[in-house]
């Protein structure tokens, strides 16, 4: 059984552009994958704290010497890179707020970014430890970034995947979403979407 990580971040929850395109991608998938499983994590819902100190204590301390509390947050990032690790494919619902990834975001990959577990650095540079898979970014911005050397996101997205080791990064951008032509932007991110070929 296959199974499929939608990772939501959009403060709009299911009512956000990209939590809509998902729902889209994610209906496609489960019909090509009759008996594959959704798996949800949704930063919005459930936030995810920042990295901090205290993290890096936690994560450096033996297990049996850990606080509950340093417990809790190293079960939290097992989980969060557990969740990556068996996923067969993921949907990454990727708003721009303030030329960015919303901060949820950013706490999630703070937390799956984890030296040892998901990279380690070698003679040769950083390797990334998790198996490469699909993931499938879908770009919701409300103006034009694409392709116009602005665009601080995507490229960053694209940048820490690799650096975990997931090279297999396709991008829906649906661009202009809070411009007068904001219909057509949509209409081309969903065909674009339709037409993306599912691994
Ligand atoms: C707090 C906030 C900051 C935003 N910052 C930007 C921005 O920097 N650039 C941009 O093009 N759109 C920006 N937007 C617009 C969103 O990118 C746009 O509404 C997009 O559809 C959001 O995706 P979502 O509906 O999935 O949350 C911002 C929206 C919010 C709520």
């Amino acid at each position: 059984m296959k199974t499929l990580l939608h990772v939501k971040s959009s403060v709009f929850g299911d009512q956000g552009q990209s939590a809509q395109l998902a729902e889209r991608l994610i209906k496609r998938w489960l019909a090509d994958n009759a008996d594959g499983q959704v798996v949800v994590r949704d930063l919005v819902a459930s936030p995810i704290p920042h990295f901090d100190a205290g993290s890096i204590a936690a994560l450096s301390t033996p297990a049996e010497q850990r606080t509950p509390e340093q417990q809790a947050a190293v079960e939290l990032s097992d989980t969060l890179i557990a969740e990556l690790q068996q996923a067969d494919a993921v949907v990454l619902g990727a708003p721009m707020y303030n030329f960015a990834v919303p901060s949820q975001l950013k706490a999630w990959f703070d937390q799956v970014a984890r030296n040892g577990v998901t990279f380690r650095y070698t003679e040769q540079g950083p390797e990334g430890l998790l198996q490469d898979k699909p993931v499938y970014v879908l770009a919701t911005r409300g103006g034009l970034y694409r392709d116009v050397g602005l665009d601080f996101q995507v490229p960053w997205i694209k940048l820490i995947l690799g650096f975990v080791g997931i090279k297999q990064v396709e991008v829906i951008y649906a661009e202009g979403l809070n411009m007068s032509d904001s219909q057509a932007s949509l209409a081309q991110a969903q065909s674009e979407l339709d037409a993306l070929a599912l691994a």
